[in-house]
């Protein structure tokens, strides 16, 4: 292990971070977050214990688990690190006492809007300053088609209440690429009078078909729609695999670095989350994927052309791709990407920031982004993630290669999906 060092200030709100790393090693990622959230809420909703292994550590999965506390489920740490039984409600959540707090949680709030829109009763949903900056229009829409009450501050933000009821169930095309809107919709679906059917023009991330049909949903999918009928869910286990889009900070590091190896294993690599490989596929990396792992050996990467239709498979990846188009030769162009601008922060806006920070020259589009590579890092200085966890494991990434000193602020941040990043940092680089 090289002497590379990330301290975290007294109040967990700075990294500073030490250049010079070399990333040689093997690390075993957190569990994916968007399937623990499901995981957590399908067993809730569940008749009998579940027993869940490998859940994400993160905050925002915590926040998940209070809130399905709160209504009504029992929830029990077993013995392993990731390991929980949930007792389910057999379809019948309880209303919850005060409001519930999903943190930072996108995924948590708007699945939570189409969990509860099928109960009886009201539920009130807050959520950290970054959360509270990101609309909820797009699954207030079609649930209300189906029959919900949802409000907000300003009719989208959150506090947002969700008075559930009586659904019918709806032929819905989903305008933009969402699995989050999708997925709303399909549990609210899970309630509803009559068969309730997403259109999905793009794919988007499956994992609400996935768990649903193995907690035992009545659902089919196919041809680019999905349809679920009133179902009750069935207890059961879930191992929830490791998280491909935290896997993809060290695998784009990595890649873009001469002399690099990192290996990841059990990693979840199914629909629409492997998309940044075959990016770096564009950009001549050196990976070898395995079934559910993942090896690379850093080269001079090349830049490449990220398309409108590559951004759903790779929504969450596209901070990491960013270190890989900064170490790169020459241009990587991302188009289609507008989603960006409503994540935990507005990404195309931070990552472009972060690139000049490491001496990248950049163009900005609203809907994506130009990045020309550079022949060596300059040192990053400070870069402020804005409270966005993804931003600030990417800036700390390059802070580990680049020279000098780099400060990175809003780091509290990488605690909602990666607590053990900093530690993860110190094995490898
Ligand atoms: C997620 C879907 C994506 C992604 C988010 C997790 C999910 O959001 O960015 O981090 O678990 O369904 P959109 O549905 O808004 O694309």
């Amino acid at each position: 292990m090289a002497d590379v060092k990330l301290v975290v200030s007294e109040n967990g709100g700075r990294a500073r971070v030490a250049g010079g790393g070399s990333l040689q090693g093997e690390l075993q990622m957190p569990g994916d977050k968007s399937v623990s959230h499901r995981a957590v809420m399908f067993a809730a909703l569940a008749e009998g214990e579940s027993r869940l292994t490998g859940l994400s550590n993160g905050e925002d999965v915590a926040h998940t688990m209070g809130v399905v506390k709160a209504m009504g489920a029992k929830v029990r740490p077993g013995a392993l690190a990731g390991e929980f039984f949930v007792e389910g409600r057999a379809g019948k959540l309880a209303e919850p006492f005060g409001v519930a707090d999903v943190g930072n949680a996108g995924t948590g709030l708007r699945l939570f809007c189409g969990l509860w829109a099928g109960q009886d009763g009201l539920a009130v949903f807050v959520g950290d300053h970054s959360l509270g900056r990101r609309p909820i229009d797009r699954v207030a829409e079609p649930l209300r088609q189906m029959g919900a009450y949802i409000d907000g501050r300003g009719g989208r933000y959150t506090p947002v209440v969700v008075r559930g009821g009586k659904l019918r169930g709806i032929e819905y095309t989903l305008p933009v690429a969402s699995a989050q809107t999708k997925s709303a919709v399909l549990l609210a679906g899970l309630g509803a009078d009559g068969a309730t059917t997403v259109h999905e023009p793009v794919l988007c991330r499956q994992h609400t078909e996935e768990l649903l049909r193995v907690f035992g949903a009545n659902i089919t999918m196919g041809d680019g729609k999905v349809t679920v009928e009133r179902s009750s869910l069935r207890a059961t286990d879930v191992h929830v695999p490791g998280d491909p889009s935290q896997a993809a900070f060290w695998i784009c590091a990595a890649a873009g670095l001469p002399g690099a190896q990192i290996r990841i294993p059990n990693l979840y690599l199914g629909p629409a989350r492997d998309g940044f490989l075959e990016i770096l596929g564009r950009m001549d990396a050196d990976i070898v994927r395995g079934k559910d792992s993942v090896e690379v050996r850093g080269r001079r990467l090349n830049g490449a052309e990220i398309l409108p239709q590559d951004i759903p498979g790779l929504v969450d990846e596209l901070p990491a791709l960013a270190i890989a188009a900064i170490l790169a030769k020459g241009k990587t162009t991302v188009r289609g990407a507008e989603e960006l601008r409503i994540k935990e922060s507005d990404r195309i806006a931070t990552i472009l920031a972060m690139a000049k920070a490491f001496g990248a020259s950049t163009t900005e589009y609203q809907d994506g982004m130009d990045i020309e590579g550079v022949s060596s890092l300059t040192g990053g200085g400070t870069v402020d993630a804005d409270g966005d966890h993804r931003i600030a494991m990417a800036a700390a990434l390059l802070g580990s290669l680049a020279p000098g000193e780099t400060v990175v602020t809003g780091w509290e941040s990488v605690a909602t999906s990666y607590p053990d990043f900093a530690a993860h940092l110190e094995m490898v680089a």
